[in-house]
């Protein structure tokens, strides 16, 4: 099924439920300019009925969206004063992601488009971060542009061309920088998510106190290693004894310094070798203050223009998946007609 292609303005429904965020929104873009806004948006976390378990338990997961797809979706149209005949598309993550949550998306997604003859299109979560930092007034930079996308699976420096051509410049080779700061925070007894906790303790924390490595910094190339710092970090609990709340506070900060300095540098360092003058981030852990700010700095040091999406945008969302399937739409990406949800899933451009 085509998506509709006479009509100026193209709306698409987007919905998100590859992990612990229940996600719909409503994008109404202008085919002229490519530009557009957003209707209507609700996000429902489940971080209070994982938080007890100490990180995401997938039936729970898979249950909550469930129950709470199909209501949100009605509040989402209703709001925005929507009827199925004003619906062009329905954009859906289909990966990567907990399969059974990715499931409950892409079935409702489908009965939706089968019931109202909408065409379904499956969205790679991470395109959705990747191009989040469109949703702001200015929306995206020219391409080419290098994106850090830091999210709880993955930390990699995207080089995008074009949409749809992505290319991996660097990547962790083990855990990722979200995964570092939910793993640290667990070993200061902080709830789950860790990172806003982490950096929320850091805020009084001396980030110079504790010598924490900064891993792979000075290898010549653009990939990220965090397990040793994670351990590094336990080794120093561990040594350190009982942790007065002041001592808390510095080994947070000196924990999200140290994460943070090796993004900064190895994203002002992408662009350098990739010639590219334009930073985008991206990612749950994009919503950190501290990488913010080092970042904003640095860039402005460098010369390079730097796009931060709205915290909001960053973490888990469904706007950025209806944007994601607009801007697919605008450049003629075919919609396959056979899919099925992929809970490992490369982001490449050949791989779709
Ligand atoms: O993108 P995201 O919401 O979900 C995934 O696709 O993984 O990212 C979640 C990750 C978690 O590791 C969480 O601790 C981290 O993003 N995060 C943060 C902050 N907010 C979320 N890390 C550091 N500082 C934050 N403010
Ligand atoms: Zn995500």
């Amino acid at each position: 099924m085509e998506v509709n292609k006479v009509e100026k303005i193209m709306r698409i429904l987007g919905i998100e439920t590859s992990c612990d965020e229940t996600a719909v929104a409503l994008f109404e873009g202008d085919r002229a300019s490519g530009k557009g806004r957003l209707l209507s948006e609700q996000i429902m976390s489940q971080i209070e009925t994982h938080a007890r378990f100490g990180g995401v338990v997938p039936e729970v997961a898979s249950r909550e969206h469930l129950s709470a797809l199909p209501i949100m979706v009605e509040e989402v149209m209703a709001e925005a004063n929507c009827g199925w005949m004003d619906i062009d598309a329905i954009a859906v993550t289909a990966g990567p992601g907990l399969m059974g949550a990715l499931l409950v998306g892409a079935s409702y997604a489908r009965a939706l488009g089968a019931v109202n003859t909408i065409p379904v299109i499956p969205i790679h979560h991470m395109e959705g971060h990747l191009l989040a930092a469109g949703l702001a007034e200015n929306g995206l930079p020219d391409f080419p542009f290098m994106t850090l996308l830091v999210s709880g699976g993955h930390t990699m420096l995207v080089r995008v061309d074009a949409i749809g051509e992505y290319r991996i410049a660097g990547q962790t080779i083990d855990d990722a920088a979200g995964e570092c700061f939910d793993k640290s925070a667990r070993l200061l007894d902080l709830p789950y998510p860790g990172g806003p906790e982490i950096s929320k303790l850091a805020e009084h924390g001396d980030g110079k106190r504790f010598k924490l490595p900064r891993p792979m910094l000075n290898r010549d190339n653009l990939n990220f290693s965090f397990s040793g710092l994670k351990t590094a970090v336990m080794y120093a609990v561990k040594s350190h004894g009982v942790l007065s709340n002041q001592d808390r506070a510095d080994m947070a900060a000196s924990i999200e310094t140290a994460i943070c300095e090796v993004l900064v540098n190895k994203s002002v360092r992408a662009c350098d070798q990739e010639g590219v003058k334009s930073l985008v981030i991206a990612g749950g852990v994009a919503a950190n203050r501290c990488l913010r700010s080092m970042l904003t700095q640095e860039s402005e040091n460098r010369g390079i223009e730097i796009y931060l999406p709205q915290a909001k945008y960053c973490t888990d969302n469904a706007a950025m998946i209806c944007y994601a399937g607009f801007l697919n739409q605008m450049v003629a990406m075919p919609v396959p007609a056979e899919w099925d949800v992929r809970p490992r899933w490369e982001l490449s451009s050949t791989d779709r």
